[in-house]
């Protein structure tokens, strides 16, 4: 698959700035979760940033504008200096949340980032059953290492969203996991379906919902929202593949969000290093606000000029920006089509295809691997 990436001219003033940095600290990580959304090619460790680049970084984000920094990987624990990391952060004015699979942080650790001006934790879980939970994970005896994570970070004082990433293996389950959400004292469930990029797409097959299985998780977040209203906030990501318009994926391409990966890539969006022929800058080469203004890949998605076929002039091109570039090049092998997602899109019919081949028995994942090392199958 190929794809020709359409560079936008260079802009007169500078966009308005980020409003979050997502800062990939590393790829290494314990679990090996079937949908992970880091890439295909993983850092290793000796290519990861400093502590002190991090730490230019974070001043950089706050002196450009941004307001909040999510810590994430991979598993951000696996950094020994993630204290420091916080620490640093914090002092730069950033709101600071942890996304953590939350298996490699004990009672201590945690008193520790909360000491250090940690604001916010987001804690991933699997499924609600620890069986299916810890072979989706590919990490025996995680959901519960878990779920005494969540009751230290409530005892540490800090706010804490739920993250459940749901698909056809676990989605029969989400009243349950809603019910552990509660009982943890999350102040936030974020119920998102998977996003096929990377990880997810090799694994589709296997967790692709059904059109049955979307519904009744629809309704039943529908009817969770309204129960649980003033003790737990929802949030529901739904599928594009059962979509007729797309998302405005980040907030849209350049517009919100910037990711800086280990290796110090500065992305405008987890997934952008599938799309082959961009150049990402880096950190160690350039200011964050001299990539946010300059980066040709910043520049290739940003606003409505690259905008072709029936994007173009479309009257919704500014609320969804074209949705996904990423998830285009995925189903089309051309990141500038219109996104599959949008009933308008001559590719439309490509998502139906995935649907109806998305039959493969429980289990079978490829899980999540670094290069070189043994596939396993759960
Ligand atoms: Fe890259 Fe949507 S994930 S644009």
């Amino acid at each position: 698959m190929t794809t020709q990436i359409m560079t936008g001219s260079l802009p007169d003033t500078s966009p308005p700035p980020p409003v979050g940095l997502l800062a990939e600290l590393t790829h290494r990580c314990p679990l090996r979760c079937p949908y992970c959304s880091n890439p295909l090619a993983l850092a290793e460790q000796a290519a990861e940033l400093t502590t002190a680049d991090w730490a230019r970084v974070f001043q950089e984000a706050a002196d450009l504008g941004v307001l909040q920094l999510h810590l994430s990987g991979g598993e951000p624990a696996a950094r020994h200096d993630l204290v420091a990391l916080v620490r640093h952060a914090a002092q730069a004015g950033l709101y600071t949340n942890l996304i953590t699979s939350g298996v490699m942080l004990d009672a201590a650790r945690i008193t520790e980032l909360a000491e250090a001006g940690l604001d916010h934790v987001q804690l991933s879980v699997q499924d609600s059953e620890p069986n299916s939970a810890d072979r989706i994970a590919g990490f025996p005896g995680g959901h519960a290492r878990k779920l005494a994570f969540a009751r230290l970070v409530t005892s540490a004082g800090l706010p804490f969203t739920l993250n459940a990433v749901v698909h056809r293996q676990n989605l029969d389950r989400l009243d349950e996991i809603v019910a552990l959400a509660l009982e943890l004292g999350a102040k936030r469930l974020e119920v998102a379906h998977v996003q096929y990029y990377g990880w997810a797409l090799l694994n589709r097959d296997h967790l692709l919902p059904t059109r049955a299985q979307l519904d009744t998780a629809s309704d039943l977040v529908a009817h969770a929202q309204t129960l649980h209203r003033g003790r737990l906030t929802i949030d529901y990501v739904v599928p594009d593949y059962y979509a007729t318009e797309p998302k405005p994926c980040m907030g849209g391409w350049g517009r919100q969000v910037m990711v800086v990966n280990p290796a110090g890539r500065v992305l405008p969006c987890h997934a952008a290093e599938s799309l082959p022929g961009l150049v990402f800058d880096t950190v160690r080469d350039h200011s964050l606000a001299h990539i946010w203004t300059y980066s040709e890949a910043f520049l290739a998605y940003r606003g409505v000029a690259w905008m072709r076929g029936a994007c173009q002039g479309c009257p919704k091109a500014e609320q969804d920006w074209g949705g996904c570039r990423c998830q285009a090049f995925a189903l089309t092998g051309d990141a500038n089509v219109t996104d599959p997602a949008c009933r308008l899109s001559p590719d439309h019919h490509l998502l139906d295809v995935a649907v109806q081949r998305a039959t493969a028995p429980i289990g079978n994942f490829t899980y999540r691997e670094r290069a070189g090392t043994k596939k396993a199958r759960g």
